[in-house]
């Protein structure tokens, strides 16, 4: 599998900017920085161009000489991923993609629950055109301010109403994708049935970029809630979560969107670095659940049914503690609470990161083996597993010692990532969960993917970009 040139002919630069035209592209250093760095500052690429197409055509003819002279091509959205997965390469021979100026919602049909929408456009602003026609587009995470569509749908996104309405992949009801050779995939159909034959846009979910280029898709919209209640409750142990959630979700049903794990450990640092954010209890507990309902039934049905499990719970030693929110104020001051936690645990210091789903079930005991495993391997560092409980995915973070050497510490990085995703492997879990592969985890999939998945995902990748020139070197290790 060629790799494609270390650098780009001049020649083939000034046809790529011919085609895009004026405010087509960026090719001056101060302009191009911003596009180097990966959110977490893991990578620093290089690229002599950003390419800012204005259309699908653009793009496919784009992907067509970059095809004939084997340039690379990088696709970034809102630049908020966290595996490096749309930062350049360091060689400078590849050109980055950003679709932020094909941000348009071409056609939003209340009626039929669906939404087309370009692949640049940021998450927030379809929420609010969802909720302007009184529909819901339900997902929901920290960067939705930023994050584009195209980001979403090629990292297979998470966030916190996963319980509910699923991951990205499940919010899709068509797409249309530039192939790796120019050619136009038009699946751009908001069609709820549709079994004919292989399903062949769920191949570019999830791709990171690596299979083609999502320029646009047709998206489902839900009811929108009339209302919401939320909770915040103290637990005695992460077996007390799992054994809520169960209840919550048998007395609530659906309504259940939202169900947090929020450690003591990750309210400390709350506390400590988020301006305002103040601790509802007065007393410290082992750890929390964020918990939101949302409906049709008017505010107090919903209200009183989460009080009534949440007090049987208690009954039952399951819950310490727990505030309803009364306000739309205290409701979005306990979301911060768990919003503000990653932001939190930057501003503590170094942390080390791991994004991992086994079983609901099993994560009580997969934490306890956890924190004693990595307790032994880095005595003193601090255990912050906090996240998507609901869907028995944690973000396994590790805070460095207090007053410990942060360099050294994150010189353990890779022993501590082998220990965590070893034992993630033993429980069958995932070590991704949300977050994707992009280039942060290539190896972590070459080892840990099951070798017949691998060799299906190394076949798709050869069949439809045998020159290796979409987003290369993420997600696959060789072709
Ligand atoms: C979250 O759930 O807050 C995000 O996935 C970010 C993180 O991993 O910290
Ligand atoms: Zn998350």
């Amino acid at each position: 599998m060629p790799a494609g040139p270390a650098t780009i002919r001049p020649e083939a630069l000034d046809a790529l900017r011919d085609l895009l035209g004026p405010g087509g592209y960026l090719d001056q250093p101060a302009d191009i920085e911003p596009f180097l760095t990966d959110f977490r500052r893991l990578y620093h690429g290089a690229t002599p161009l950003v390419a800012l197409p204005a259309s699908t055509g653009q793009v496919a003819e784009l992907v067509r000489l970059c095809a004939q002279e084997r340039i690379g091509i990088v696709p970034q959205g809102g630049n908020t991923s966290y595996c490096g997965g749309a930062t350049p390469r360091e060689s400078g021979g590849e050109v980055v993609l950003s679709l932020r100026r094909m941000n348009r919602i071409r056609a939003l049909d209340p009626s039929n629950y669906s939404v087309t929408v370009e692949a640049g456009c940021v998450l927030a602003t379809l929420q609010d055109a969802a909720e302007h026609s009184e529909r819901l587009f339900p997902m929901s995470l920290g960067s939705e301010g930023s994050c584009t569509i195209g980001g979403l749908l090629s990292t297979n996104a998470g966030g916190t109403a996963v319980l509910r309405y699923g991951m990205m992949r499940e919010l899709v009801l068509g797409l249309e994708v530039v192939l790796p050779d120019g050619r136009v995939l038009d699946q751009l159909r908001s069609l709820r049935k549709d079994n004919t034959g292989y399903d062949v846009k769920q191949l570019f979910i999830g791709a990171e970029g690596t299979l083609g280029v999502i320029t646009a898709a047709c998206l489902k919209l839900f009811p929108l809630p009339r209302g919401h209640a939320t909770a915040f409750a103290a637990l005695p142990s992460a077996q007390a979560a799992v054994d809520l959630l169960s209840r919550v979700r048998s007395a609530l049903g659906d309504s259940v969107t939202t169900f947090e794990l929020v450690p003591g450990a990750a309210l400390d640092l709350v506390c400590r670095h988020i301006e305002g954010a103040t601790d509802p209890f007065d007393a410290r507990h082992p750890c929390y659940v964020l918990v939101e309902a949302t409906g049709f039934a008017p505010d107090p049905e919903l209200s009183s049914g989460l009080e009534a499990v949440l007090a049987e719970a208690a009954g039952a030693g399951l819950v310490r503690d727990a505030v309803l929110a009364s306000s739309s104020r205290q409701r979005e001051a306990f979301w911060k609470l768990r919003e503000s936690i990653p932001e939190a645990q930057t501003r503590e210091g170094a942390s080390l990161k791991h994004d991992i789903s086994v079983a609901s079930q099993r994560l009580p005991d997969f934490i306890e083996e956890g924190a004693a495993l990595l307790e032994h391997l880095v005595p003193g560092a601090r255990l912050v597993a906090y996240g998507h409980l609901g869907d028995g995915n944690l973000h396994f973070n590790l805070s460095v010692p207090p007053g410990g050497d942060p360099q050294a510490f994150l010189a353990r990085a890779g022993e501590v990532r082998r220990a965590v995703h070893d034992l993630v492997a033993r429980y069958r879990g995932s070590f991704s969960a949300e977050h994707g592969i992009g280039r942060y985890k290539v190896g972590e999939l070459a080892r840990y993917e099951d070798p017949v998945a691998l060799a299906v995902m190394r076949d798709i990748k050869r069949s439809l970009d045998p020159q290796g020139i979409m987003n290369p070197g993420k997600v696959l290790d060789a072709p």
